[in-house]
């Protein structure tokens, strides 16, 4: 693929401000709902600002992008993110944050995400009828997932379409390592609300959530569930679709059927088409001219669902089948830990500090649990224990990005600019793409009177984000210093048109 995305502003007064261009390498999403990009720098995926959506037939924001302050094209596209939307994807040994770009196998998503890898199953064709080392009652390795229980019927959808309020990996899996067969709960820990009363708003990447508030599923022990309605193999046609639901529908309610009189239902639905009265389009509530197909089968649709009051959340799980106490202890932790960072919420940060202090008992060298908990610590004002605890990941990776990222960062905070700048220049090396970082490190250059260093560090954040105007004030900043003062000028006045007016 050889497309750019190219983002340009003029002024009025200092002309051409910017013109910058992102050559697109990877596109996601089949485009029914909406199509996203992908560009590459150093083996990591950044996601585009712009999406395009095809009901509306207009670009937008993507979608998690406000207008004004959003990352730009410095999104990194995590692991979840390409386990979701590409057939594999295989991490950098050496650089967590990075990935081998041979191992992408496309785009789409391959026959093994459901049914489990071919090679045994290749295997098992092409043996010889006289090999001696397979037993005459072996069965075909391959899964077929009709065939699972529920729970690990269901998982094979829900690997994908599952996102909950959020998802924490259980102890020592990663997301790639999910095979058809599993159940869900073997590698993720799904943070729901599931209050029924309180039907959570109708969402991208929510289905599950949506279908687990259905009657339908609540009562219906474990019968119930995506391949209830969907074949996996295809949609029907726009045309059969009422009549090929209908069908489904009735599989389960012939008997105890709609208690809508049919008079009523075929004056307002020709087909009595049960999907269109009980599964409606939903508006989505980020997405203006986006809609998707309201899954809580509700009996009455229920046009205003964005009001969610919302409910306790709670940890998912199949039927009384609980997760053992240390590792909810230490999936709660991190689970609050990282909303108190996100949310600066001190308060939180109490409630996951002791979680994650006493998991970190059990397995003191685990990287995400010292990583998270120093974060608690630093929002609990623990500042040298954050810092000694990021400093211990370092020594075993010293490429662990976020953990440089954070140390820089709130080094800069407490005025520690020795230890910020070190791990600003490490953490550039690997990340260059990354226009905050460039800018702090310029801050700090120009602060300590290194001016060249400071211009050539504000320059590269200026390629990453032209559109910031942080980094002209450092550049200001720096001319003045070796006495250009024409040209400390001109980016206090860039500085100066680029900041929103409020
Ligand atoms: C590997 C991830 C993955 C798995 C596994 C998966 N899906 Fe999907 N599914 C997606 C993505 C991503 C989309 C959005 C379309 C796209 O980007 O191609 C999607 C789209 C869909 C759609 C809408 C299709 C359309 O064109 O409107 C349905 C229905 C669906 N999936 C059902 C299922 C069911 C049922 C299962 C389980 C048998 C399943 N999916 C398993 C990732 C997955
Ligand atoms: C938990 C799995 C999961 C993760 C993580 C995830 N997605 Fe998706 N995404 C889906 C599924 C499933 C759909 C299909 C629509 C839906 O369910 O709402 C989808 C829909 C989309 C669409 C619209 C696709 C279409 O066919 O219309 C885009 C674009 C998209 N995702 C981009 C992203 C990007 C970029 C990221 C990472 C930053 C991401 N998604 C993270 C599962 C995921
Ligand atoms: C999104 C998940 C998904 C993907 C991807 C997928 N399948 Fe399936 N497949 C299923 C499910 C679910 C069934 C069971 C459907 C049923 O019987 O109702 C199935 C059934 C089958 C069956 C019938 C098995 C039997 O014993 O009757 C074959 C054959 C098959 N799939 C082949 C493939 C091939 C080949 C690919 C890749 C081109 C593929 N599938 C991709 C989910 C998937
Ligand atoms: C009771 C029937 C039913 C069940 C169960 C069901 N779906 Fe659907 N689903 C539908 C219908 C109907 C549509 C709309 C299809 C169309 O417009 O062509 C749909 C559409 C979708 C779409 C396309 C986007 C949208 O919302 O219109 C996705 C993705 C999807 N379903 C995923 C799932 C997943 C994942 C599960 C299991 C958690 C599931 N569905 C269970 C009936 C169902
Ligand atoms: C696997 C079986 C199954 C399938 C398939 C199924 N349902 Fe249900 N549904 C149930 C059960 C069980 C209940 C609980 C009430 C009952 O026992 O009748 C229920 C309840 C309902 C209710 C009442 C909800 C309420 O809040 O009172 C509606 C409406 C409904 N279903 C519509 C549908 C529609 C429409 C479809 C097809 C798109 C469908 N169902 C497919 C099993 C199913
Ligand atoms: C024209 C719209 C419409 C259509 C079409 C329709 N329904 Fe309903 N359905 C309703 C309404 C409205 C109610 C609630 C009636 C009430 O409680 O007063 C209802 C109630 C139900 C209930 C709850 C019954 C109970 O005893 O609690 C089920 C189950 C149901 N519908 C299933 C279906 C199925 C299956 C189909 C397709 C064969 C279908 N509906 C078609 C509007 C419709």
């Amino acid at each position: 693929m050889n497309r750019c995305l190219w983002y340009s502003l003029t002024d009025p007064v200092l002309g051409q401000v910017y013109d910058q261009r992102v050559k697109i390498e990877f596109v996601i999403g089949s485009g029914k709902v909406g199509r996203t990009y992908l560009h590459v720098q150093k083996d990591c995926f950044f996601v585009s600002p712009i999406a395009w959506y095809p009901q509306g037939a207009k670009w937008d924001l993507s979608l998690g992008y406000r207008p004004g302050r959003h990352p730009r094209f410095e999104r990194k596209a995590t692991q979840l993110c390409l386990t979701c939307h590409t057939d594999r994807v295989v991490v950098d040994e050496e650089y967590p944050e990075r990935f081998n770009l041979k191992s992408i196998q496309g785009a789409a998503i391959s026959c093994e995400r459901c049914h489990g890898p071919g090679r045994d199953h290749i295997a098992f064709h092409d043996r010889s009828p006289n090999q001696v080392n397979i037993a005459a009652d072996t069965i075909d390795p391959i899964v077929n997932p009709i065939k699972l229980d529920s729970e690990r019927r269901e998982s094979i959808c829900w690997q994908c379409h599952f996102s909950a309020d959020d998802r924490v990996l259980r102890y020592g899996r990663t997301h790639a390592d999910f095979r058809p067969g599993m159940t869900f709960d073997e590698i993720w820990v799904p943070f729901v609300r599931n209050d029924v009363d309180a039907p959570i708003p109708v969402e991208p990447v929510n289905h599950v959530e949506q279908i687990l508030v259905s009657q339908c599923y609540r009562r219906s022990d474990g019968r119930f569930g995506c391949l209830s309605c969907h074949d996996a193999h295809s949609l029907p046609s726009p045309k059969e679709k009422d009549r090929f639901y209908r069908a489904k529908c009735l599989a389960c309610h012939i008997d105890r059927g709609c208690s809508e009189p049919i008079e009523l239902r075929t004056q307002s639905s020709e087909s009595d088409s049960c999907v269109e009265c009980h599964m409606p389009p939903q508006r989505l509530d980020r997405l203006s001219h986006t809609s998707q197909t309201d899954h809580r089968i509700l009996r009455k649709p229920m046009p205003k669902q964005g009001t969610a009051r919302k409910s306790e959340l709670a940890i998912f799980h199949f039927g009384d089948r609980q997760l053992p106490q240390i590792e909810q202890d230490l999936a709660w932790g991190l689970y609050l830990g990282k909303e108190a960072e996100s949310k600066r919420n001190v308060n939180q940060a109490r409630l996951a500090e002791p979680k994650l202090a006493s998991a970190l008992k059990s397995v003191p060298d685990d990287d995400e649990i010292q990583e998270v908990l120093g974060g608690c610590e630093a929002l609990l004002g623990q500042t040298n224990r954050a810092k000694d605890r990021w400093r211990q990941i370092l020594e075993r990776h010293p490429n662990a990005e976020r953990v440089l990222l954070r140390l820089a960062v709130f080094s800069t905070e407490q005025n520690d600019l020795t230890t910020a700048r070190n791990a600003l220049i490490q953490y550039l090396q690997i990340n260059p793409w990354n226009s905050d970082a460039q800018a702090r490190l310029a801050a700090i250059f120009a602060y300590e009177g290194q001016f060249e260093a400071a211009i050539q560090s504000a320059t590269l954040a200026l390629e990453v984000n032209p559109s910031d105007p942080f980094p002209h004030n450092v550049l200001a900043q720096a001319y003045q210093g070796l006495g250009k003062r024409e040209e400390a000028k001109k980016h206090v006045m860039w500085a100066q048109r680029l900041t929103p007016a409020k």
